[in-house]
């Protein structure tokens, strides 16, 4: 089988790309990715070379493009990562995430439905479900909870999945569907949590902490998200959405403190500062759909992830001070210089 792989250079579609391209020989693979701030080419260098893998640099959203591409390559087989991911971008550039994740998705199911496809999956996420309140920890999202989006990135996802599954309806477009919980582990950019608290804790800076602390996300180790979209190709149903989570709810502030005790680095490096707009409250999945019909199980809880993923940041300082020395820095300052001086405020 042919695939093309959107968004592989980025974090979850880098660590697919490595999952994949080892495990299943035989199959082509595919990289496409526009490179924008988010995708680095260092994060699947050690894939070059190997007989099944390509990378070809481009825009989801630039019809010309794909269709030359689809035209040329004929995949059986296409998984959508390409996006713009972060919510705090999404909320002072609301138009990119419009132009990538609505317009790209549709781009790339057109060109699907002109020269054939096997499977379309779309890689979407928990946030188009909303929130949940922090005081309900009964209540879960399940593949039937009404979408209830609240950032513009979550509407933007929102948005393609409602696309791809009209594709469905309308065209008999054989697509698929997998949102999951937040992910951590390998190559995550380090403008978000996870990698942010461990950077900037072993360089003795500031953590910066939205509000109180208190909002609660559903951590999942990367490969185990990637096991899952594995299943979901080649054994889900056409038209079907699958849950994935591993009922790791942490709030924010157990995560920064979990990461800091880890690293011997003290508490009083945490700095409240002030809270995200529409900042959602809680995220946490129900992926018994997944583990009753396709057999899914994950592999790390967050007690075995985190560590394993701190090792990680230790072991390859190379491939994240690279872009924290590059245009991250300008960034982390534009975003964050207002709100640490507004932190008595939060
Ligand atoms: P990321 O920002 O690390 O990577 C996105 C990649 O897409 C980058 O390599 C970027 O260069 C590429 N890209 C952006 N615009 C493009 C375009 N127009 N054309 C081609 N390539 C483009 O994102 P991620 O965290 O790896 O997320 C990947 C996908 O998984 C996204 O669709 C996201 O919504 C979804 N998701 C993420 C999480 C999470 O916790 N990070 C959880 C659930 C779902
Ligand atoms: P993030 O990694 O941006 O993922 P998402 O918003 O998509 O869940 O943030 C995870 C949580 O951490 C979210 O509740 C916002 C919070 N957060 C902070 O408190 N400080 C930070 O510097 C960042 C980046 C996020």
């Amino acid at each position: 089988m042919k695939f093309i792989v959107t968004g592989g250079a980025g974090f979850i579609g880098g660590n697919f790309m490595h999952y994949m391209v080892n495990k299943y020989p035989e199959d082509q693979f595919i990289n496409l990715d526009l490179l924008t701030y988010a995708g680095n080419l260092e994060t699947v260098a050690p894939l070059e070379g190997k007989p099944n893998y390509r990378f070809v640099r481009g825009d989801i959203a630039d019809r010309k493009f794909i269709f030359d591409l689809f035209a040329r390559e004929k995949p059986d087989v296409v998984v959508n990562f390409a996006a713009e991911s972060h919510v705090d971008r999404s909320i002072t550039d609301p138009e990119a995430f419009v132009r990538t994740n609505v317009c790209g998705t549709t781009t790339l199911l057109d060109a699907c439905r002109t020269y054939g496809i096997k499977r379309y999956h779309q890689v979407s996420t928990d946030e188009v479900y909303g929130d949940l309140p922090l005081d309900r920890p009964d209540l879960f999202f399940t593949e039937t909870t009404p979408l209830h989006t609240s950032s513009p990135y979550s509407a933007s996802k929102a948005s393609a999945d409602l696309f791809v599954l009209a594709y469905h309806r309308t065209y008999g477009l054989p697509v698929s569907i997998s949102r999951c919980s937040n992910n951590y582990g390998p190559y995550h950019f380090p403008e978000k949590l996870i990698p942010l608290v461990i950077s900037r804790a072993l360089a003795d800076e500031k953590i910066p902490v939205y509000g109180t602390g208190a909002n609660v996300r559903d951590w999942l180790y990367v490969t185990d998200h990637c096991s899952a979209i594995d299943l979901v190709v080649r054994k889900g149903l056409e038209g079907e959405v699958y849950n994935i989570g591993g009922h790791n709810e942490r709030t924010n502030l157990d995560v920064v403190k979990t990461i800091l005790r880890s690293l011997n680095k003290p508490e009083s490096l945490i700095e409240f500062v002030k809270d995200r707009p529409g900042h959602d409250r809680r995220y946490a999945m129900d992926p018994t759909k997944i583990e009753t019909e396709l057999g899914w199980k994950p592999e790390y809880t967050f007690d075995t992830g985190i560590p394993k993923t701190i090792e990680w940041y230790l072991s390859n300082r190379e491939w994240w001070e690279h872009i924290v020395s590059g245009e991250y820095q300008k960034y982390f300052d534009k975003m964050y210089s207002k709100r640490l001086a507004e932190g008595e405020n939060a």
